[in-house]
């Protein structure tokens, strides 16, 4: 399974990317805001950094909610950098649009997806990535795991090359099911990456290991 971050936090990316184990990273129009990024320029600014901070794919979410606007927009991102994958919502003109993306060489991830019908139609669309929701179906009562179980069993059976990029991950219990379940790639803030590393018996065991040490000498 791959490992994006899923932050426009350049000090963040740059932590993950130090451990070695980064494939890529994500981000949406909610992180971009959260880092004050503001304005076209600026934006695409950002992504180039990114690109140049990150080797592997990076996603970079259109504005435009229309065919056209989400086409126009797309290309422009996609020129940025080879590495920029286009982020297209789950919308009808988005669907049409990474058909388009698709015919014409260009990658792209399909974004809030909630449910296996979504998903098909994005995979039936050509896109490179399907981002399920984990954590955003856990909060409205549902389980976002078994979302993604069903995509990887559907996925296998019919033979999609689509990857299954599980999203909105909360915590390293996320990660670890999503990585069970056949998920292709998980996307997650740095904290539950972090999380990975921790565990009570690790840093008692550690503790002792050290403590014994010092009678050697
Ligand atoms: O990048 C999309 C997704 O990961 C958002 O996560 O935590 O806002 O539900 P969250």
């Amino acid at each position: 399974m791959k490992f994006f971050i899923d932050t426009a936090n350049l000090a963040q990316i740059k932590e993950a990317n130090e451990l070695g184990i980064l494939d890529g990273v994500t981000t949406n129009p909610s992180l971009m805001a959260r880092e004050g990024i503001a304005g076209e320029a600026a934006i695409q600014q950002h992504y180039k950094t990114i690109c140049e901070l990150v080797e592997g794919d990076i996603s970079a979410e259109v504005l435009g909610t229309t065919f056209d606007s989400i086409v126009a927009e797309g290309k422009v991102l996609a020129e940025l950098h080879p590495n920029i994958v286009v982020k297209v919502p789950m919308i009808k003109d988005g669907i049409k649009a990474i058909k388009w993306f698709t015919d014409n060489g260009i990658r792209t991830n399909c974004t809030l997806i909630f449910s296996a019908g979504q998903a098909i139609l994005a995979a039936k669309a050509g896109a490179t990535y399907v981002s399920p929701f984990i954590g955003r179906i856990d909060d409205s009562g549902w389980d976002g795991m078994q979302l993604i179980q069903q995509l990887s069993n559907i996925f296998t059976i019919q033979h999609y090359k689509t990857e299954i990029l599980a999203a909105s991950i909360r915590n390293v219990n996320h990660i670890i099911m999503a990585a069970e379940m056949g998920a292709h790639v998980c996307t997650c803030p740095l904290e539950p990456i972090l999380g990975l590393l921790k565990h009570p018996l690790t840093d008692i065991g550690l503790a002792k290991f050290l403590d014994d040490s010092k009678k050697m000498q």
